[in-house]
């Protein structure tokens, strides 16, 4: 059904007001955001992206010289950038989409998709843009799927998510990008001319260097309060490409979508390509607005069991590496027991036996527990711990092998390597092929006999994925090696799928060498994510800021580990921002410093609901001072949560003056600095007494804060 529709208007484009209305425009909308189509001549038009009218039928106003099309195709008459090029079964290069119809489907009385038929006039080639609308969360996500009748396979050369325009005088590109240990390091610099790409050539580990996440402002830089700001992020688990390209009548397009380098993709009649989601928010009201629309959706449908508990933890990596057996571990789990978190967590080490995993040289592939180091096997693990009333989770890679491995000798046919050159690795292993359903079925089972194989239950994965694709050649595609970068990704989805099938709540973490693999394709499989291997808590306020754009709290894994030289009150208040956890002997500490451990815990017990759940508001940010602040505040803004930090000492900064945000300016607050050592009072002078929502934000509190290195948290409770 081809709805009719009221037109739009885009705020940030300069239009011309016409009195003629427009019937055949098409409105995707969101409580604040709107993205409006126009179809003219035959061909979808975008008019407008922008703020919602309050009155829908404004929109029918707008002018639609500036317009530009929905999804820019190649080989006609577009001189900029194409979100899809293809060449046809008999070689003409070029692509005309006309406008077939529109069809509405209301997925619930929030959610609203919204997909268009496109085919060229003179093959029979069609796309399909889609557009889902999550009213209540201000978030559009869009994506194409493209098919044809040709007879025989045309080859896809570009084939973006989607094709988006902003028209402003300036546009400035937030953008986060890094490396192994230091990742998600923000940036933002103007645009100018031309085009400027972010993208990821890694295969896997794919967002080693950089994001799949931006934030674009337009008119002047973004402020945390303040700005128009579009926020967006591909939810791609390869490698992916963001191209923003300012074309001569300074209008911005942003084109983003799987990475077109090496991966032209012969499709074959009859078949569908489905692009991956393109998730956006747009807002009139600062990067923090974008990121709490962000959150909320994700908490609902970006990741899994968004609104559900998650498990504290002790892990061993930085504690033992790959040197523990069971004693130790079953040490580890009665200090566990000891600080009163909810689960122990083995990592890497514990599996090979012709190949031991004793160190990173062997054992990939061959997941059976190590006899030696564990005797008794998982399944004794698993009781004892649960005897101590933790529960067990564990440690995989399941996609990578090592040269000394079984695995590797058994199937030589099912790892990713270029016949006729010498193997190249890192962390001396490669990757599979997850091209190949035969090895699908292979990684599915690591997980599937380590869930069956050992009741009463592991209740935990960390998957891990430690090396990038270079070198990469897929047997099972033969002569189709372009098809790799995304057959792999999609493989790797039928896997996730497949165990979440089976198991659809059981956690697990998405790691990748630390943040290597962090995005909206994997997460809606996983509870939760490993942001980096730098546990350094200086390090990590940045790091911890960087995902806070993008990713909730509930989802982060902060764990109080040995790295830096700081107090354990430091790297708590670091770790407890997000999902808290421990990788330390805690028996080292001192006894006053175990005690505190074990109080912070229950601490944290007390207001995690309110960091896992709540709206995230940061308050100073560690890039533009020696302190960084942010505070979580509660669906009903009847509690919050405030993180103060001191990350260099400069003189003068003994008091932190800390103006909240996102309280209600009526309520009544009483503040209390929590989380202080047994025996030391407080010295926020604001600790123990009431103040109005609108004191808090307008005076804010005092946070007594000495020496690089300190922090202070705050609970915020109404009477
Ligand atoms: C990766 C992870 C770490 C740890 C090691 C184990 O680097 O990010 O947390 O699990 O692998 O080898």
């Amino acid at each position: 059904m081809l709805k009719k529709v009221a037109l739009g208007i885009f705020a940030v484009l300069l239009v011309q007001i016409s009195s003629f209305a427009q019937s055949n425009d098409i409105i995707i909308r969101t409580r604040h955001v709107a993205l409006v189509l126009r179809v003219e001549k035959d061909h979808l038009r975008q008019l407008y992206l922008g703020k919602a009218l309050e009155d829908d039928k404004e929109y029918e106003k707008i002018s639609s010289d500036n317009n530009k099309p929905a999804y820019s195709t190649f080989g006609t008459d577009n001189l900029f950038s194409a979100a899809i090029r293809v060449v046809h079964a008999d070689g003409n290069p070029s692509l005309d989409l006309q406008f077939v119809k529109q069809e509405n489907e209301k997925i619930n009385d929030s959610i609203t998709l919204t997909g268009i038929d496109l085919k060229d006039p003179a093959y029979p080639f069609e796309v399909t843009l889609y557009y889902q609308a999550f009213y209540n969360e201000d978030i559009i996500e869009t994506w194409t799927t493209i098919r044809h009748q040709e007879p025989a396979s045309v080859t896809l050369y570009n084939f973006a998510s989607a094709s988006l325009y902003l028209n402003a005088k300036d546009y400035y590109l937030t953008q986060f990008h890094g490396d192994w240990a230091k990742e998600m390091q923000m940036e933002q610099n103007k645009l100018s001319s031309g085009i400027k790409i972010i993208d990821s050539k890694l295969g896997v580990r794919a967002d080693e260097f950089n994001s799949p996440c931006f934030m674009l402002s337009t008119g002047k830089p973004a402020g945390e309060n303040s700005g128009n700001v579009l926020a967006g992020t591909l939810a791609w688990t390869g490698n992916f490409r963001l191209l923003f390209e300012v074309d001569n009548a300074n209008q911005l397009h942003i084109i983003p979508g799987m990475n077109p380098y090496a991966s032209e993709f012969p499709l074959k009649p009859d078949t569908t390509f489905t692009t991956p989601k393109f998730i956006f928010t747009y807002t009139n009201k600062g990067q923090g607005q974008a990121t709490r629309n962000i959150d909320r959706w994700a908490r609902s449908f970006g990741i899994l069991d968004g609104y559900k508990p998650r498990l504290t933890l002790l892990n061993n990596w930085e504690t033992t590496y790959f040197d523990f057996n069971e004693s130790k571990l079953i040490h580890l789990f009665d200090q566990a027991k000891e600080i009163g978190v909810d689960m122990f967590l083995l990592d890497d080490g514990w599996f090979g036996n012709k190949y031991p995993r004793n160190n990173d040289h062997a054992g990939l592939g061959d997941w059976q527990a190590n006899r030696e180091k564990l005797p008794h096997g998982i399944g004794y693990l698993v009781r004892q711990a649960n005897n101590r009333g933790i529960k067990f989770g564990i440690w995989i890679e399941p996609e990578m092998v090592n040269p000394e491995s079984e695995l590797y000798h058994k199937h030589p046919d099912w790892i990713l390597r270029l016949p006729d050159r010498p193997e190249n690795y890192q962390r001396h292993q490669l990757v599979l092929d997850l091209s190949n359903p035969a090895v699908q079925d292979f990684v599915f089972g690591v997980i599937d006999s380590l869930k069956t194989d050992y009741p009463p239950g592991i209740a935990y994965f960390k998957w891990d994925c430690n090396r990038t694709f270079t070198d990469a050649y897929s047997p099972y595609l033969g002569k189709n090696q372009s098809a790799l970068y995304i057959d792999y990704v999609e493989g790797l989805y039928k896997v996730f799928k497949r165990v979440r099938e089976k198991y659809p709540h059981l956690p697990m973490m998405l790691c990748s060498g630390g943040g290597g693999r962090v995005d909206y394709g994997a997460l809606p499989y996983f509870t939760e994510f490993w942001p980096s291997d730098n546990t350094n808590p200086i390090y990590r306020i940045f790091i911890q800021w960087g995902y806070s754009y993008f990713f909730p709290a509930i989802a982060t894994c902060n764990h109080v580990t040995g790295s830096g030289d700081y107090s354990i009150k430091f790297k708590l208040d670091v770790a407890m921002m997000g999902k808290l956890g421990f990788d330390m002997q805690i028996n080292k500490l001192k006894p006053s410093e175990i005690q505190f451990v074990r109080d912070a815990v229950k601490t944290y017990n007390q207001i995690k609901d309110i960091v896992w759940y709540g709206d995230l508001y940061r308050l100073i940010s560690p890039y533009k001072s020696n302190k960084a602040a942010l505070m979580y505040v509660s669906d009903h803004k009847d509690k919050a949560v405030i993180f103060t930090y001191l990350l260099h000492e400069e003189l003068g900064d003994m008091h932190l003056p800390v103006r909240l945000n996102g309280l209600n300016a009526d309520k009544k607050y009483r503040v209390k600095e929590i989380n202080l050592p047994e025996g030391t009072q407080s010295h926020c002078p604001e600790s123990g007494h009431i103040y109005t929502g609108d004191y808090l934000m307008t005076v804010g509190i005092h946070a007594p804060l000495r020496g690089d290195g300190s922090s202070a948290v705050f609970e915020l409770t109404t009477e």
